[in-house]
């Protein structure tokens, strides 16, 4: 019997729906917030508005995209956290209407795992190898770094992490101070590829073991920019590829540091990137180099699916309902899980 799963993605600014059947995802449609651009960050109160305005259609897309009807649907798989909770209770509480509508099972998923198993989403027309267990996996978003040994597809264990900001969260505050828009990772990166790496160096943080820190680096690029604004008022105008190179050249060094340091600690060299930073291309070609240095096997997960989607909560969750772990109703969304 086929397995069709509905998976459902709030969590932050981004409204998506997609529909993976026994693995092979058929639709994957999401809506974008532009509201937050002009505060230069996601306003949580405008996001679950926006979400609320965009949840039908977007489902309704993702099943007509796919070729099947509701009745087909044999679970509802949903974001539970992290994230902002407001979100998360619009794409919970729909998802929980969705499957007591319909009398399916309703299947919470964490999103970090749900940035981890993106490798595992198999298209009709794409092939693609699959990390096998167990691998290493870098996962960088806007809201999360950590450094995850695979196990399976539902046993992770988190080796390293942020001890402060997120590394996309250093991408987005230090665009800001250059004035840039919102998202600034992509923004960064695209400049950065007309910079000199070099041109300028900001302090890198020694931090204990596997864990990353990105607040000193934002405060020392904060103060660098101050003091070179004082003796010259254009100096960001005139400056801005040299800036966006050695800053992305910054935040790879603190990544990459780590990562190779995961590597020979654990010995795995499978090495696969997750979430919204693993689109960098700085980063890309950093991790690409280590791997022939070191005889990685790299998987570099297709651009659609390290943003924020549903497609990746949707194979989570068919993974979650052939392991039988589903939710019950009264499940409420968390904006963090503890540690
Ligand atoms: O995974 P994601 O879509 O959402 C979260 O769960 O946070 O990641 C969004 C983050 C943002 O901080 C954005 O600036 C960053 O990913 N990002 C990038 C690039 N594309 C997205 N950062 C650097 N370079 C990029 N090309
Ligand atoms: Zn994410």
């Amino acid at each position: 019997m086929s397995i069709t799963i509905l998976g459902i993605e709030s969590s932050c600014d981004d409204t998506s729906a997609a529909i993976v059947k026994d693995g092979y995802l058929l639709s994957n449609v999401t809506a974008n917030q532009q509201v937050h651009e002009a505060y230069g960050g996601v306003v949580p109160e405008l996001a679950s508005r926006v979400h609320q305005q965009h949840i039908v259609p977007v489902v309704d897309m993702a099943i007509k995209q796919a070729g099947i009807n509701r009745k087909d649907i044999s679970a509802v798989a949903f974001t539970r956290g992290p994230g902002l909770l407001g979100s998360l209770l619009v794409g919970t509480s729909f998802a929980k209407g969705f499957a007591i509508g319909l009398n399916i099972p309703l299947i919470d998923i964490n999103h970090l795992q749900g940035h981890v198993l993106a490798h595992f989403i198999k298209e009709k027309d794409h092939d693609h190898a699959e990390p096998n267990f167990p691998f290493l996996s870098l996962l960088v978003s806007g809201g999360h770094t950590q450094l995850i040994v695979v196990k399976s597809h539902l046993e992770m264990e988190i080796i390293g992490q942020s001890i402060d900001d997120a590394a996309g969260e250093a991408f987005d505050k230090c665009a800001k101070m250059m004035g840039l828009p919102y998202p600034g990772g992509p923004v960064i990166d695209k400049l950065a590829q007309q910079g000199n790496p070099d041109a300028f160096t900001f302090g890198i943080p020694q931090i204990a073991d596997l864990d990353f820190s990105f607040s000193g680096l934002k405060t020392s690029f904060l103060y660098f920019l101050r003091d070179r604004i004082k003796e010259d008022s254009d100096f960001i105008d005139k400056n801005l590829p040299h800036l966006c190179a050695s800053l992305q050249h910054a935040i790879v060094q603190i990544l990459m540091d780590k990562l190779i340091k995961a590597f020979k600690l654990t010995g795995l060299n499978e090495i696969a990137l997750a979430g919204g930073v693993a689109a960098n291309s700085g980063l890309r070609s950093a991790v690409l180099s280590a791997a022939e240095k070191y005889k990685w096997k790299v998987y570099l997960p297709k651009l659609a699916f390290t943003t924020d989607n549903a497609a990746m909560i949707a194979i989570t969750g068919y993974y979650k309902y052939l392991a039988g772990q589903f939710a019950s109703h009264n499940i409420a969304p968390v904006s963090r899980f503890k540690d």
